[in-house]
């Protein structure tokens, strides 16, 4: 969890206020990851006075100023103009070189309050300060050594050992009297050594003024690289193959954070930096280094990091896409958008057919595997929360398709049981961010195991997508609301084109086949149409805004709409909220059925609807306040004499239902948010890409 975010700019001035804003804005575009506290660091224009007890501070290194504040983006930046109006701060001041790094904080280790915002120092005076998105496991031991050799902590968190840690190897290597100094790089790689857990960290320090230093193991991180005098000189200051261009005087910005959002609106150039990689901006030049973690059995001693080329890659993505546009908030936006989000996803996909030519489905990224796949003794989704969800839709398909054995798996708890997978299986990570960490972690152990991995994930270049031997983009565009909308339906019809193509051509399944492909073609459409549903979920949401609780029975294709739509609910109404299998209602949820709590039942008409027909009859025996959804024109039968109220949806394919049916549930999840007083983008305790376990 987490954002960071640093800004450089190289020969090319800017003003004080300029660069405050770009960080700011860079937190806005993160915030999606976590919103309990945020911090910055700037320089002031006063040069070090070198003191005794920083004596090797070098003379034209600035003060590093720090303001840190609890509470969200726009708090920080009240609280920073604030300062700097008590302050004779100048806003107009130009900085030919300026490093500065930012911070957006989802708290896993103590409470949000400044101590523990970001970036945290490794003491008085600020040598090295650190923005971290992560956790660093090993944090207690290395604590109590820092302890031992005289450092105190101010905050609870595990990113202070990591400035601590720094400043005391820089303060080691320099008593060892190299006359040469320790590189800030050697610096740096030295504390990852020490470092177990994942993270992306950002590291500034006064001992390597107008430097900054980004590394990573685990949790994404980009570079984004402008080069000013791009459009005036036809050549590219670097090498559009490789980043090795010697032109380093040339003006620049660069920008590491988290992810493209905070990169996009500035450059669509980027450096995915990976793995035990430290990536070091000196001198307005990029120089990436990898490093080997273990020790040279021979020598006992660490191999020399490599240095690495690295090439740029061109962002896809338009910054409109990171926008509201005229929505009022996120999720509303790509609830709206899921028409556009779910062609997109399709698009190039579906082949339509023609005389002499059978209507099929093209997955590029599987073409190489699909004989592994089909051979394999079954297939084990694996995913958590709404990206579960999705898969658990999708599951009947596939099984009817290909004919095999489908098993689910919620990431963690595979992890906790250390379950079975085995070189047959086929296993499939599903994960809008590809940065979740349980499901990051059971790719790694589906990949000691020996199956063969495949990823559907929203975010092209990220961990799981990178990891994963194969796999299909879900391409629904940028999705910033917490709360998952868009990328569910869009994996739904990944995984539903997963069947087709797994499942094959057989004359036997040719109509079922055609008929799905025709239904995938029409999907946008009949989305657009129970859109039109808004008004109607916002008059529910009105009648349902005091209730402590909403269930929702589901069964089938839909068990999973319950499960999702109940997620909704209580993710962003903060309404406790159930999906119950309607094949369990009988043994014990029936017990809580009484006249008052509300109860959504999906019966759209599909093999189980005879059976979803007589739990309506069964709840009604029992009084429930029950809300139908069913498909159009069929209310009667749902609600005899109008008894109850009811959602009538377009009626597509059986394993298309659940992408129309969430939808009205997204709507009236949304509504009942608002309405409630609740923030829709930012749920309490949440953030987006869940990269702790
Ligand atoms: C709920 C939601 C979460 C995520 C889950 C997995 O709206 O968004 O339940 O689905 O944290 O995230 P990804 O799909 O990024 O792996």
């Amino acid at each position: 969890m987490c954002g960071i975010f640093a800004y450089l700019n190289h020969n090319v001035p800017r003003e004080r206020r300029y660069i405050l804003e770009v960080l700011f804005n860079g937190l806005r575009r993160l915030e999606y990851r976590g919103y309990d506290s945020a911090g910055i660091c700037i320089d002031s224009s006063d040069l070090a006075s070198v003191s005794e007890d920083q004596p090797r501070i070098p003379s034209n290194s600035p003060r590093a100023i720090v303001f840190r504040q609890e509470g969200n983006i726009e708090k920080l930046v009240k609280s920073v103009y604030e300062d700097v109006a008590a302050t004779d701060l100048n806003l107009e001041e130009l900085f030919p070189v300026h490093a500065a790094i930012a911070h957006t904080r989802w708290a896993t280790h103590g409470e949000p309050a400044p101590r523990n915002s970001h970036p945290q120092s490794s003491g008085p005076g600020n040598e090295f300060l650190v923005v971290h998105n992560g956790v660093v496991t090993n944090y207690e031991v290395l604590k109590e050594t820092l302890v031992r050799h005289g450092f105190t902590f101010e905050s609870e968190t595990d990113t202070e050992v990591i400035p601590k840690l720094a400043k005391f190897v820089f303060d080691k290597a320099n008593e060892a009297g190299d006359d040469q100094g320790v590189t800030f790089a050697e610096v740096v790689i030295e504390v990852m050594r020490h470092l177990e857990g994942a993270y992306a960290l950002i590291f500034k320090s006064r001992h390597y003024p107008n430097e900054l230093i980004a590394c990573k193991r685990g949790s994404p991180l980009i570079l984004g690289v402008k080069e000013l005098n791009e459009h005036v000189n036809s050549e590219p200051l670097y090498d559009p193959k490789f980043l090795s261009n010697p032109k380093t005087n040339e003006p620049k910005e660069l920008f590491f954070s988290s992810d493209a959002n905070a990169v996009v609106e500035h450059t669509k150039k980027v450096l995915v930096i990976e793995d035990d990689e430290v990536a070091h901006i000196k001198d307005g030049s990029v120089s990436i280094l990898k490093f080997d973690h273990g020790k040279d059995k021979k020598s006992g001693s660490h191999s020399r990091p490599a240095s690495v080329e690295r090439a740029i890659s061109v962002l896809e993505m338009e910054v409109e896409q990171i926008n509201k546009g005229n929505y009022e908030h996120y999720m509303q936006k790509e609830i709206h958008e899921q028409p556009e989000s779910l062609t997109t996803t399709m698009r190039g996909r579906l082949i339509r057919g023609g005389s002499c030519k059978a209507k099929s489905v093209l997955l590029g990224g599987l073409k190489d595997h699909l004989k592994t796949i089909r051979r394999s003794r079954r297939i084990v989704f694996i995913g958590c929360g709404t990206s579960y969800n999705a898969a658990l839709a999708a599951r009947p398909i596939l099984e009817e398709l290909s004919g095999m054995p489908v098993t689910m798996e919620v990431a963690s708890d595979l992890l906790d049981r250390q379950g079975p997978i085995y070189r047959e299986d086929t296993t499939v990570f599903v994960s809008q961010s590809g940065e979740t960490a349980d499901t990051l972690q059971a790719l790694h152990y589906a990949r000691e195991n020996g199956a063969l991995c495949v990823g559907i994930t929203n975010t092209v270049s990220s961990a799981i997508a990178r990891n994963t031997h194969c796999g299909v983009h879900i391409n629904a565009g940028c999705e910033i609301g917490v709360a998952s909308t868009k990328a569910y339906t869009s994996q739904i019809v990944v995984m539903a084109m997963l069947s087709l193509v797994i499942g094959g051509d057989t004359i036997s399944n040719q109509a079922r086949r055609e008929a799905i492909i025709d239904g995938l073609f029409d999907l946008p459409n009949k989305v657009r149409e129970v859109l039109k549903l808004d008004q109607e979920m916002k008059d529910l949401a009105k009648l349902l805004i005091a209730e402590q609780s909403l269930l929702m029975f589901g069964r089938g294709y839909n068990y999973a709409t319950a499960l999702e739509g109940a997620l909704k609910v209580k993710e962003v109404a903060l309404m406790h909220s159930e999906g119950i299998l309607a094949g369990e209602m009988k043994h014990g949820p029936l017990a809580l059925v009484d006249e008052n709590l509300p109860i959504v039942v999906i019966a759209t008409n599909d093999a189980c609807f005879s059976k979803q027909q007589s739990v309506i009859q069964q709840l009604r025996a029992r009084k429930g306040r029950l809300i139908v959804m069913c498909s159009k024109g069929e209310a009667s039968l749902v609600s005899p004499g109008g008894s109850s109220r009811v959602i009538e949806v377009p009626l597509v394919e059986d394993c298309l239902q659940p992408v129309v049916n969430i939808v009205p549930l997204q709507l009236l999840a949304y509504h009942l948010t608002v309405l409630r007083g609740y923030n829709v983008d930012q749920p309490r305790n949440l953030a987006k890409s869940v990269t702790t376990q």
